[in-house]
């Protein structure tokens, strides 16, 4: 079945990725021009958290390609402030445009959204879950700048337990046979339910390591550093025992090769020294650029308007809904506790595993807090 909406990484498979990559090339070849391609076509931004890169470069792709754009920057000056629910929301802006992008604090929104509309879906953060049009571009750069993915070793460093691009990320390095490390304080390590996922489905054991000095960084192809994402923690306190826990600076530059690139999906706080900036291998602004054409071209897949075939990845397990209404999700962060009006479904797998529909939490396991 092709694909309609972008929810996880999982939604589309290596060709298809494959296949956007060469149509972001030919869109990087010259992003300052106009194309008419989609001057029929209106897209919209619903944002419910801050954005810069991922909200400005979705718009100036809709741009570059001739079509036309709505904004919901700002939830609070919208009918969200009167207490309008995600789903209606939703509904209203599914009947004025082609093509919805979201970012919601809560897990599982874009696929909420996704059953309410009847145009695409693209998930541009789903709280601390899934950011996968960041793991295109971020896949991408590497592409670009290593020539390959298969085989690269990347490091993930950082809050890789909260940072929802690192959870996508982990995920499509995986599928396309890097080798990951990770690198992060205590208590910010990859979730257990992304490491089993990655052994289950890929095979990939991932290495953990505490700090850059324990790591084999000599190693790395790429250093992806990441934000504590402080907006994520349970309390002021718990951010602040980990507060400028690391930072990658001159020093952590000199453990690296001289062709290991430095990637970070950007905003920075205090975890990447400015003094890199002006370092070749600082590749962060260079990747940033890149979300301009390989939005480009996934809105231009979506919308059709390039022939572009998109399929999901291939998986065995199948998840049927269980006829069950009782089910309330363990996960406090889950969408279905903020938008009532949906009943939450849940998932079985023939094994007998059980998942919410929406954030994907496993029932029998509770989610940790932060
Ligand atoms: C990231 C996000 O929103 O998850 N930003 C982005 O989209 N480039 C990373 C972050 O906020 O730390």
């Amino acid at each position: 079945m092709p694909v309609r909406d972008l929810i996880s990484i999982r939604n589309l498979s290596n060709d298809s990725i494959t296949a956007l990559f060469a149509l972001a090339s030919e869109f990087a070849a010259d992003t300052r021009k106009r194309l008419p391609l989609a001057h029929d076509a209106v897209l919209s931004t619903l944002f419910f958290e801050p954005s810069t890169r991922t909200r400005m470069s979705f718009e100036a792709a809709m741009l570059r390609l001739g079509g036309q754009v709505i904004s919901m920057a700002d939830p609070g000056a919208s009918s969200v402030a009167k207490g309008e629910t995600l789903a209606d929301t939703v509904r209203i802006v599914d009947s004025y445009t082609d093509l919805i992008v979201l970012r919601h604090p809560c897990e599982g929104a874009a696929q909420l959204a996704a059953d309410f509309a009847d145009v695409p879906v693209i998930n541009a953060g789903d709280g601390a879950r899934e950011h996968p049009t960041q793991t295109l571009l971020d896949l991408y750069t590497i592409f670009q700048e290593k020539g390959r993915l298969a085989g690269v070793t990347v490091a993930l460093c950082g809050d890789l337990k909260h940072g929802r691009t690192v959870h996508s990320l982990v995920q499509g390095l995986a599928r396309f046979g890097a080798q990951i490390l990770c690198i992060a304080p205590e208590g910010l390590e990859l979730p257990p339910a992304f490491q089993q996922m990655l052994a289950a489905r890929y095979g990939v054991t991932v290495a953990q390591y505490d700090s850059f000095a324990s790591a084999p960084l000599e190693s790395c192809d790429a250093l992806y550093v990441t934000r504590i994402q402080k907006e994520r923690f349970a309390t002021p306190e718990a951010f602040e025992c980990v507060r400028s826990s690391y930072q990658v600076s001159r020093d952590t530059l000199a453990l690296v090769r001289p062709d290991t690139i430095v990637l970070h999906p950007l905003p920075r706080v205090d975890e990447l020294d400015y003094a890199l900036d002006g370092d070749p291998r600082a590749a962060y602004f260079r990747q940033a650029a890149y979300g301009v054409p390989v939005r480009m071209a996934l809105i231009a897949a979506l919308l059709g308007l390039r022939d572009i075939p998109l399929t999901p990845e291939f998986l065995a397990e199948s998840w049927q809904p269980l006829d069950t209404d009782v089910f309330a999700c363990a996960n406090a962060r889950c969408i279905t506790h903020r938008e009532l009006c949906v009943q939450p479904t849940l998932l079985a797998r023939e094994d007998g595993a059980r998942r919410c529909a929406h954030c994907e939490a496993p029932v029998e396991v509770a989610c940790p807090a932060s």
